[in-house]
Formats: C-alpha cells, sequence, structure tokens
C-alpha cells in the first residue's frame, strides 16, 4: 500500500486532527501529516499543528479574493506537499472543483451522525444532534465519507454506533460522539493503510 502523506484542512478546535497526529506519534498510523490547511487563522487547529511542527497554511477569503483563487491555492498547496489523501476534520467550507477534481475518491470527511441521517446543508455542529434528540432515535452515531460537491451524500466508507441516553442533552450527546469519531477516523486511515478499504487513485 502507498505510504499515506495526509493534507488535513480544518476550521476550529481540531480535535481530530489531534487524534491523528497522536495516532501518527505512537505508530498505530503510519502515515505521514504533510500539511494542515486552516480557513481561520486564529484556530486551535492550527495551533495544534504548529506544535507538532506539522507546516500550516492559513488559505481563506481574507488571503484570496474570489472562491476561484482559494480553490486553486488549496490545491497547490496539497500538491506541493505531495499530499495523497485529503481529510476534512471540522471543515465548515465547501471544497472547489479543482481540489475535488484532482483529489476525486482520495478526500474523507467525518460527519457525527449516521448518514444519510441528519446531513446535508446546515446539519453541523449542535443542529445535528439535536435533531437526533428531537428525533427520539435512540442510536446516533458517526460517519467517515466520500467527499464530492454536495454536502455529506458521497459514499460512506465507515459508520460507528452510539447509544443516545435517556437523559442526554445536546452537549452530552456531542461529547460522546465526538470521542467516537477520534477513534473512527483513525480505524478508518488503520484500514485504508491496510488495504480493507480501497480508495481509487492510491496505489495497493
Ligand atoms: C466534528 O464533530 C466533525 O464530525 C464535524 O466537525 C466537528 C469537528 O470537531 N465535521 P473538531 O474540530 O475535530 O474538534
Amino acid at each position: 500500500m502507498e505510504h499515506l502523506k495526509l493534507g488535513v484542512l480544518c476550521s476550529h478546535n481540531g480535535t481530530n486532527l489531534q487524534a491523528i497526529i497522536d495516532a501518527c506519534v505512537n505508530g498505530q498510523l503510519k502515515a505521514e501529516l504533510r500539511i494542515v490547511i486552516g480557513n481561520n487563522s486564529k484556530s486551535y487547529a492550527l495551533i495544534r499543528a504548529e506544535r507538532s511542527n506539522i507546516p500550516v497554511s492559513h488559505i481563506s477569503g481574507k488571503t484570496h479574493e474570489s472562491l476561484d483563487s482559494i480553490d486553486e491555492a488549496i490545491l497547490e498547496t496539497l500538491l506541493d506537499n505531495q499530499v495523497n489523501l485529503v481529510l476534512l476534520a471540522g471543515y465548515m467550507k465547501k471544497l472547489g472543483p479543482k481540489t475535488l477534481s484532482e483529489y476525486n475518491g482520495r478526500i474523507l470527511n467525518i460527519h457525527p451522525s449516521l448518514l444519510p441521517l441528519y446531513g446535508g446543508k446546515n446539519m453541523f455542529g449542535r443542529a445535528v444532534h439535536q435533531a437526533v434528540l428531537n428525533a427520539n432515535d435512540t442510536v446516533t452515531g458517526a460517519s467517515i465519507h466520500l467527499v464530492n460537491h454536495e454536502y455529506d451524500v458521497g459514499k460512506v466508507l465507515a459508520q460507528t454506533k452510539i447509544p443516545v441516553n435517556k437523559n442526554d442533552t445536546v452537549d452530552s450527546l456531542s461529547d460522546r460522539v465526538l470521542k467516537h469519531e477520534h477513534k473512527l477516523y483513525v480505524k478508518t486511515l488503520q484500514m485504508i493503510e491496510r488495504g480493507n478499504i480501497k480508495l481509487r487513485g492510491l496505489t495497493s
């Protein structure tokens, strides 16, 4: 299996990024973290990356004038760093067509629900967990899926199911789901490394 060279895109806290950094450091993953790209220069995700000596790049409407130039800058940054697998981890923007086309089938995202449930535009963060509670679901989960031009509709590669407790609030549920997300992201990357999940464009 081709050695994974990861490029991670984040917007905020970066706990999923941290789980991936930790897994690379402690040898659970053989992957190399080549670059972390953030659209928010003050995000804690970028601080986490810098603390671990991972190169970072801030690319946003503040650094580039148009969506097209943001797309080109992201693609160039990924290619310059020889990234062969792109991970979205709490990245709040849509990727542009050039990046999507070049990395088609090699961009993953994590979503805090059992997709196709509770995905799509405006379904992020607390809204997802509130919808689960409103529906009185007894089980929720997290999903890793391939990214395409629509929100949350690419092929699901891996999921984990998580119970919803009677007394759960949005906060307690999101905390529980987030802890499982960290494990799911690392486990999915291990499966890719071992060839148990095959991605088009990565040589096996
Ligand atoms: C996670 O819940 C993830 O599923 C969603 O955004 C959140 C990011 O959290 N896409 P973090 O920045 O990794 O802590």
